[in-house]
């Protein structure tokens, strides 16, 4: 049977995840974060000392990971590292930074391929990333390319990193935000762009509420369930 796909991009901060997740409930589909599996790797890569920016030394550590994803019983997904369940620390702020590095590797993004490309054709899917249309799932049923100003991304990541208890400051945060659309967007491997036939979703100034009834009627319409 034919699984359908929906696929999700944008820069960090767009509230992409949440809106993501709370679409696929709606819609009965999985919901699969790419970040997380990015963020794992990052989180590996620091444990084992390796220079994030040094493609041959993160490389070799791939073969080597014990990586699984898994969904509990609300399909809340999880990211197990060697067998540890690390949801909780791949969430933490320093560990966007490895992220960011690890995923503007090529031979880290040929690693993962083949695994988001698995979880679309045994599910339902929306998954959410920065090269989910463009390079994954690039037949996916329906694209959404999810923006806000960085501003509005900076506020959204700010308060998020408070609520986890991290002490942090708007711009620093606002900084970090930059910073990271600088990298997601400039490097050579993959880089944050929107695909063509992607339907952009602009989120600045939009409550929670407003910004998923525009995304699952943007995805209701694309596949004619409206
Ligand atoms: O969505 P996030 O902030 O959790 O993603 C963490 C990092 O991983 C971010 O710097 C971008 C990168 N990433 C990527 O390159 N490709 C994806 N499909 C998902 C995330």
């Amino acid at each position: 049977m034919k699984h359908i796909s929906v696929a999700i991009d944008g820069p960090s901060g767009a509230g992409k995840s949440t809106l993501a997740r709370r679409a696929a409930k709606a819609l009965g589909f999985r919901y699969l974060d790419t970040g997380a599996i990015y963020r794992t790797v990052g989180l590996a890569a620091r444990d084992a000392g390796a220079d994030p920016d040094d493609p041959a030394a993160v490389t070799a550590l791939l073969p080597g990971l014990d990586l699984a994803i898994a969904f509990d019983g609300d399909d809340v997904q999880h990211m197990y590292l060697g067998g540890r369940d690390v949801s909780g620390a791949i969430r933490e702020n320093d560990i966007s930074r490895w992220a960011s590095r690890v995923s503007a590797i090529q031979g880290v993004r040929d690693f993962l391929l083949e695994t988001q490309r698995r979880f679309a054709r045994e599910n339902d899917v929306v998954m959410d990333g920065r090269d989910i249309g463009t390079v994954v799932l690039p037949g996916a049923d329906v694209k959404v390319f999810l923006t806000a100003d960085p501003e509005d991304r900076a506020m959204r990541r700010y308060r998020e990193l408070r609520e986890l208890g991290q002490s942090v400051d708007y711009d620093s945060v606002l900084a970090q935000v930059l910073e990271r659309d600088r990298i997601d967007t400039t490097r050579a491997a993959a880089p944050l762009r929107q695909a063509e036939d992607a339907v952009l979703l602009d989120t600045t100034g939009l409550a929670q509420e407003e910004s998923l009834s525009r995304l699952l009627h943007i995805i209701r319409e694309r596949l004619g369930t409206l």
